[in-house]
């Protein structure tokens, strides 16, 4: 411990400087006009992998982005971890709303501002920086991977077939992911879950073309109108999903398990405070903590049409969109999930409008073993680093390439993430505290160290 805390603090400002370098590659993978940029941030993690010691390292070219991979293999009788993380970011809009630019890193009150400091780029350069001074010191206890791919904000579509195709290089006994997070630093927690996703858009046609709004208007369906009355209608008054057989294959938690999720502190006036809502909102009979981390959901993420220029226009649209995902829990699928959805959007359509539902991605829900040799390397690393056991919650948010590495691999995972749920991730300033990027640093080697002991 006393080795980590020194070379943490001997090179304190180094490791700040590298991770702010990192944070001005504008890499937004969803965006093709920032295309180089996010190559760019491809090179800059194979570069930094390489100084900080590992071995073949590859830039390994995908359909998509590239995916960087690296590894120190000190004996092939130790045990190995496989180290994922993401350097694409969201994008940074709605800009005007940012503080300080998103690609020029600001500290602030200790904290770090910038788009990806938490998501993920801060949190995956903590361990190629944990790495770097297990090198350093001699003490690296296992064998290490890493893979460090830019898709996952667009649903790393090109990972699968990457981790198909790389089954023996992937070999290894654990998977290690920082991307998600804690309840807060006085109450450091792991994940022991993540949602799904079933992501799509739908279109609703209307006239041919865009009317008129006085001559037509009273006579022709609009499409905007019909769209939100379609909407309205996936949740009833208990704010639960309307669509037949969406919970069908919900697994409900037992009473214990739903205890112990509502054990850990969660202070509702501050969770307001801090969103600046009255009241919080959600599917009745559950908790905050149930209704984010246990229960499907359905979300409207964006809806549009008509005119939305500057001023006035009396027409009647004759189209309206709007992008819409739902957030699974175990034992649903995604595959089903769409279908059903589909099945019903098309089925509430009045015969006035033609609707079309077109997939984008999908992910599937997982929960991670809490009784693993791995987990356990976790929880005494974060309770000798804290000084606190931590608590184990059900992240809301979701990382699909968990279910795929436990399909293609045969690998559980531990989600060993130290952001805090107020980050503003995808939000505009988004941040990331200094005093956790080092927390994280500090915590990494703790877990190589422990996962290596338990597991002789
Ligand atoms: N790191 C997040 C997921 C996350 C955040 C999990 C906080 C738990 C707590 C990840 O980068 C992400 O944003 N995933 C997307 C899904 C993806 C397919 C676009 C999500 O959850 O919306
Ligand atoms: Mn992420
Ligand atoms: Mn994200």
């Amino acid at each position: 411990m006393q080795v980590i805390k020194q070379y943490i603090d001997d090179n304190k400002q180094r490791l700040l400087d590298e991770l702010f370098e990192l944070l001005r590659f504008p890499s937004v993978s969803a965006d093709p006009k920032y295309k180089t940029d996010v190559l760019n941030a491809a090179d800059y993690v194979a570069k930094k992998l390489t100084e900080a010691g590992a071995d073949n390292v590859e830039v390994c070219q995908t359909a998509g982005y590239p995916i960087v991979y690296g590894e120190k293999i000190i004996d092939p009788a130790l045990p190995t971890v496989l180290t994922y993380g993401h350097y694409d970011v969201q994008p940074p809009d709605p800009l005007e709303l940012w503080k300080t630019p998103p690609f020029e890193p600001t500290v602030r009150d200790g904290k770090i501002y910038a788009r990806g400091a938490c998501d993920d780029k801060g949190q995956f350069y903590m361990h190629v920086k944990a790495f770097e001074l297990m090198m350093q010191t001699n003490t690296l206890p296992c064998n290490i991977k890493f893979m460090i791919e830019g898709e996952e904000e667009v649903g790393s579509n090109n990972l699968g077939v990457f981790v198909k195709a790389n089954k023996e290089r992937l070999k290894a006994d654990v998977v290690l992911i920082s991307d998600t997070s804690m309840i807060s630093m006085e109450n450091p927690s792991l994940e022991t879950g993540l949602r799904g996703l079933s992501y799509l858009e739908v279109e609703v046609t209307g006239p041919n073309r865009d009317l008129h709004s006085g001559v037509y208007g009273g006579a022709v369906a609009n499409p905007a109108t019909i769209l939100a009355k379609m909407i309205a209608s996936l949740h009833d008054e208990n704010n639960h999903i309307t669509i037949p057989g969406f919970y069908d294959d919900v697994t409900e938690l037992t009473e214990t398990e739903r205890n112990e999720l509502n054990a850990a502190p969660y202070d509702e006036a501050e969770y307001k405070t801090d969103l600046d809502i009255a009241e919080v909102w959600g599917e009745k009979g559950y908790t905050t903590f149930e209704r984010t981390g246990t229960r499907p959901t359905l979300e409207v993420n964006g809806i549009w049409g008509g005119y939305i220029g500057e001023g006035a226009k009396t027409v009647l649209p004759s189209k309206a969109n709007a992008k819409i995902s739902m957030r699974l829990v175990p034992n649903q699928t995604s595959e089903k999930i769409t279908q059903l959805f589909t099945d019903h959007f098309l089925k509430i359509a009045p015969k006035a409008v033609k609707v079309k539902v077109t997939p984008h991605h999908g992910g599937e829900p997982v929960v991670t073993p809490t009784d693993s040799v791995a987990y356990k390397a976790a929880q005494k690393a974060i309770a000798e680093s804290f000084g606190r056991d931590p608590i184990p919650t059900r992240g809301g948010g979701s990382i699909p390439i968990v279910a795929l590495f436990e399909a293609e691999l045969g690998l559980k995972t531990v989600l060993m993430g130290f952001g805090l749920d107020s980050d503003a991730l995808h939000s505009p300033n988004e941040k990331y505290d200094i005093f956790n990027y080092y927390k994280g640093i500090e915590t990494i080697p703790l877990f190589h160290k422990y996962f290596a002991e338990l597991s002789r």
